[in-house]
């Protein structure tokens, strides 16, 4: 691959993928679905300007794009998935620049995806890119699957694959939705947590009441929806479901081994990303254990009651609250349902009707690393950036993993974000010389898998 081609092509390339980051294309909210489009539309138009074909694939949501470069007959096949599809902008506030109008300040772009994932997906293609205007043609079949429901739960991918399970077929599988352990320092993924996200609503009256006249004796939905949550988890940080723990299977010798043995300095890590005075759960367990081989229950949104501008006095009869699991090995989807189910009956007081629904979930991923794809990888970056991969796990989740691994092929999960990107934060941002080694690391990647 020509290796001049990043530095040559950075202007054009800037100007492309701020096209691509100002598109809004907010999964989760329905008023955005146009934006979404438009988004998997400027995918497929860029890959049919590589030379590749392209097309939108339609599911009751947002369209997936399938892509195919040309048939290199005897060259081994590489599936890329990614996802353009991006979290809510919200606390909107707090962006220093607008969240679509990609900026760049200090040798970082700025924007709503700009790490997770549209800057990786651009990334790719650009290695795609690099890759080709080094041969003349691509060295290997390349096909690219990039979804739009990544953000939001949506089950159009898993559903695609079942059915069409071929499309998953191929030598190996890369994902490029995570970021580096540190600066300097790559990684692959040897597992990603699952995910239980569920809405449970509590109603404690047929109507909101006078707290004057009722207050005293009426039961308030408000103060039993947080009771219950604040008996689903203890203080210590312990989840109150008895079975959980048991079920974890936990990471092995040589996994904590390699842990322990990366640079890490909690004091840095609270200070620089969690952003906050002190770091809370399991003690007994290190922070690696707790983000990565560790279930977890949070609490994302309350609401009921009166929250507007002025004073109200009322005693709410029904409160909802967003809350989900994180799971991990051991821990099925369809097992923390049951214990969510069942946790939340235990904390129900007698005289609350409650109701949980779950709005989507995923299985918890592990991936054996140990296949050639992976010393590939190392190379590449080794060559690039002048480091091997690390590996470690991601705390995070990427629903369709399990689907894409069912064929057998090796799926490398990586990244070229960085620990403190603020990925679903205001001012996320990607940092362009991640870009750009990217670029080279991928780009020689392509080439390597050919050789
Ligand atoms: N890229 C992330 C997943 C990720 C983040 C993996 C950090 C490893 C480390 C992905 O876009 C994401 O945010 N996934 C959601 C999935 C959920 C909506 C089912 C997540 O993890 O919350
Ligand atoms: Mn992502
Ligand atoms: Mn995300």
């Amino acid at each position: 691959m020509d290796p001049q081609f990043t530095q040559r092509e950075q202007p054009r390339m800037l100007a492309e993928l701020n096209e691509f980051l100002a598109i809004p294309s907010i999964s989760t909210l329905p008023a955005h679905a146009s934006d979404c489009r438009r988004a998997a539309q400027w995918v497929a138009d860029h890959l049919g300007a590589l030379g590749c074909t392209a097309s939108l694939l339609e599911g009751d949501g947002h369209p997936i794009v399938w892509g195919e470069s040309p048939a290199v007959p005897g060259a081994p096949t590489l599936l890329i998935y990614g996802h353009y599809d991006v979290q809510p902008t919200d606390p909107i506030d707090e962006w220093v620049s607008p969240p679509f109008e990609p900026t760049i300040r200090s040798g970082h772009v700025f924007a709503r995806g700009a790490v997770d994932d549209k800057g990786q997906v651009y990334c790719l293609l650009k290695a795609y890119e690099a890759a080709r205007d080094g041969h003349g043609r691509p060295p290997i079949n390349v096909r690219f699957l990039i979804e739009g429901e990544e953000e939001c739960g949506g089950h159009f991918i898993a559903e695609l694959l079942k059915a069409e399970p071929e499309r998953a077929h191929a030598d190996a599988i890369l994902v490029c939705d995570m970021s580096y352990y540190a600066k300097g320092w790559p990684a692959v993924y040897t597992a990603l947590r699952g995910m239980c996200y569920a809405e449970l609503e509590v109603r404690t009256a047929q109507r909101d009441l006078h707290s004057g006249t009722y207050g005293g004796v009426a039961p308030n939905a408000l103060e039993t929806l947080c009771r219950m949550l604040m008996d689903l988890k203890q203080r210590d940080g312990r989840i109150a479901m008895p079975d959980l723990y048991a079920r974890v299977d936990p990471p092995t010798k040589a996994e904590l081994h390699g842990w322990n043995s990366l640079p890490f300095d909690a004091r840095e890590f609270l200070r620089d990303e969690v952003t906050g005075k002190a770091l809370t759960g399991l003690e007994d367990h290190s922070v690696f254990e707790r983000t990565w081989a560790l279930p977890t229950f949070e609490i994302h949104g309350i609401s009921g009651g009166f929250v507007g501008d002025g004073a109200k006095t009322v005693i709410p009869a029904v409160a909802t609250a967003k809350i989900s699991m994180r799971l991990v090995p051991g821990l099925s989807y369809e097992f923390a349902r049951e214990q969510l189910r069942d946790a939340c009956g235990r904390v129900a007081p007698d005289y609350a009707d409650w109701d949980l629904r779950f709005i989507h979930g995923a299985d918890p991923v592990q991936v054996n690393v140990t296949q050639a794809a992976f010393k590939t990888l190392d190379r590449a970056f080794e060559e690039v950036v002048g480091r091997a991969t690390v590996a470690i796990r991601g705390g995070g989740s990427i629903p369709v993993v399990t689907d894409l691994a069912r064929g057998g092929a090796p799926v490398l999960l990586t990244g070229i974000g960085l620990p403190d990107d603020g990925l679903h934060s205001p001012n996320e941002r990607l940092d362009l010389q991640q870009l750009w080694d990217g670029i080279n690391v991928f780009g020689r990647f392509f080439e390597m898998l050919a050789e």
